[in-house]
């Protein structure tokens, strides 16, 4: 039985108590919420930032065309372009199984381009069936000038491509298609269904951009003096005015960050999204395992100044310097920014803090209002965690970041573990948490131990499910709350449970307490697998439904076959975006490997037989 005491007062619990943590991992950014549709349109690709790519990755060449690095450059920090001979073509590819158009909607494509007078670019939008709108012509004349164009889809497709010709020679860069509808409309804007389940959660706060992403490789900046440093630690300098000024990097997680889905874009994000906006600045020590600590204090300084001016960009009036940056890229009103993180999972605590303090008395300084978060490095608990507690409570820090992904069990059995926190010393942020798995075991795990955090809420002040996004075809880290391809997202049973709590926050905890208490001492709900049957079948979009209709999961086999497991012989094997039988045993079960925690739900399985085989 369970005994309430209305008349008792519980902990209050903040507005902003539940938020989300978007981090550019699992290409959450680029081909994810950024709604760009080409990819590489810069021409930036390097093997700096994956050994597989080149310039023209995601670009096919029919006739002459290179990518190029000379003083013939858009600028600075757009260090590539493309020389296209006359009468030649590029094709882009886009991301998953190419550029997504639905028919009747419009994409604006753009290019910056150079060449003699005279001359015209052809561009199509097509797919192997034929094309997908209306071709344009684009009349270039001279130096450096951006061209635009609209086209409307006459079909729809997933498997678009986008092509640009040209009648002479010609340099191009910047090549982009966006579509019309993004995210509240905004230009240079967000993909709208991942936007809008981001938004159904209704986050009191938004923590970006990372992660280890932000805490990571090198502290100098993209220039001539630091030699074009790629694997550079995310600067916030880097990521903002217009996108062809901004320059490009590698990412932690290995791919290209183009940095379109910039500062500012997460500060816009966040207030349309009616979000506290939260940003995480390296700490001159890097987090993640890297372990190495900055000792160039001039560098340190100027890592300081940037945090310094970050603020003035969010908060000062569009007369100060950054402020005036802000109000040129289109907001003159402040985005209201109370809370800044230092670091990201520093396994160094007492190098990590000894910089943390710098950094805090320069911010409490100048704006004494701001709350600046420290870190309790990598783990839930062991000797760096208790260093790192020990130097936050003793150096009066306000608030600490904690981190933890462990298994399902592990939630129920911690469900008590602030009940002991001192009311006294810092708050916690529970930045970063999740049970290993997007099965609904592990969002019920997650839903109790969430009822620890409220239970909690004078110590606990905001908690985040991590990581926010991932999309399916190119996957670094599991489990992740929404899943998505080029033209479909969808929720976990995770994302489920922290809707329903993040929808539903509470003025104050009612006290409560059970007669009995749940094991939780056993392993919980085995796993089943999932199966469907074939004969001789090639199969294409195949989708895995719950039995309340939402999505698990969902394939257009654009990448490979390990994904799928079978039972039964028969060999089967990706081609061309379908999932082919390639020989004639009679009967073969097909089982999700999907996700490696097997779903335990009743799960249906629609596989489209593609026609013609
Ligand atoms: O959320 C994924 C990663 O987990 C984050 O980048 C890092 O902070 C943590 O280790």
């Amino acid at each position: 039985a369970i005994t309430v005491d209305p008349a008792a007062k519980g902990a209050e619990i903040d507005d902003t108590m539940y938020g989300v943590f978007f981090e550019d991992i699992n290409r959450a950014a680029d081909g994810g919420l950024y709604a760009e549709l080409v990819q590489n349109r810069s021409f930036e690709y390097s093997t700096a930032d994956n050994t597989s790519y080149t310039p023209l990755t995601s670009w096919t060449v029919d006739g002459a065309a290179q990518a190029v690095n000379d003083d013939g450059r858009l600028n600075e920090r757009n260090r590539n372009y493309l020389s296209l001979g006359a009468g030649s073509s590029v094709t882009n590819a886009g991301y998953n199984t190419g550029i997504r158009v639905e028919q009747g909607k419009r994409y604006d494509f753009s290019v910056w381009a150079r060449a003699e007078s005279g001359t015209t670019l052809t561009v199509t939008l097509q797919d192997a069936a034929g094309t997908l709108a209306t071709a344009r012509q684009v009349a270039v004349k001279g130096g450096w000038a951006k061209y635009k164009a609209t086209f409307t889809a006459t079909r729809t497709s997933n498997r678009g491509r986008l092509a640009v010709a040209s009648s002479n020679a010609a340099a191009l860069d910047m090549v982009s298609l966006f579509p019309r509808d993004t995210y509240k409309n905004q230009p240079n804007g967000l993909r709208k269904d991942l936007a809008e389940k981001i938004a159904a959660l209704r986050p009191g706060f938004v923590r970006f951009p990372g992660g280890c992403l932000v805490n990571t490789g090198s502290m100098e900046d993209y220039s001539e003096a630091s030699g074009w440093q790629r694997k550079r630690s995310y600067q916030w300098k880097d990521t903002i005015g217009p996108v062809e000024q901004r320059a490009t990097n590698s990412n932690f997680w290995g791919y290209n960050q183009s940095y379109g889905l910039g500062y500012y874009e997460y500060f816009r994000f966040s207030e349309d999204v009616g979000a506290m906006p939260l940003p995480v600045v390296p700490a001159l020590v890097t987090g993640c395992g890297q372990n190495k600590a900055t000792d160039d204090e001039a560098l340190l300084q100027r890592h300081i100044q940037d945090t310094l001016d970050l603020i003035e960009f969010a908060n000062g009036p569009a007369t100060s310097k950054w402020g005036k940056v802000r109000a040129e890229m289109g907001h003159p009103k402040p985005f209201h920014l109370t809370h800044i993180g230092v670091g990201n999972e520093e396994n160094l605590p007492h190098e990590f803090f000894a910089r943390f303090q710098k950094f805090r008395a320069a911010i409490e300084a100048k704006y004494p209002d701001i709350t600046v978060v420290s870190n309790s490095g990598p783990d839930d608990s062991g000797t760096t965690f208790d260093t790192a507690w020990k130097l936050n409570r003793e150096g009066d820090v306000d608030m600490v970041d904690e981190h933890y992904y462990n298994n399902p069990q592990w939630f129920l059995q911690n469900n008590d573990r602030y009940d002991s926190y001192d009311r006294n010393g810092p708050k916690v942020f529970l930045g970063e948490y999740a049970s290993q798995g997007n099965a609904w075991k592990n969002a019920l795990a997650e839903a109790a131990f969430m009822t620890g955090l409220e239970r909690n809420a004078d110590v606990v002040k905001l908690a985040s499910y991590a990581p926010l996004l991932a999309n399916e075809d190119y996957v670094q880290w599991r489990p992740d709350m929404i899943w998505f391809n080029n033209r479909a997202s969808w929720g976990s049973a995770n994302y489920e449970v922290q809707k329903l709590f993040m929808n539903n926050v509470g003025d104050r905890v009612v006290p409560s307490k059970a007669t009995t208490t749940p094991d939780v001492s056993g392993p919980i709900a085995g796993a089943v697998g999932l199966s469907t049957w074939a004969t001789s079948a090639a199969y294409d979009d195949v989708k895995v439904t719950a039995a309340d209709g939402s999505t698990l999961l969902s394939d257009d086999f654009s990448g490979d076959a390990s994904k799928w497991k079978h039972v039964g012989g028969g060999s089967w094997s990706v081609q061309d975006g379908q999932y082919v039988q390639t020989d004639t045993a009679a009967e073969n079960t097909m089982v999700t490997a999907g996700d490696p925690a097997w779903q335990d739900y009743d799960l249906h399985v629609k596989a489209t037989k593609k026609s013609g085989k």
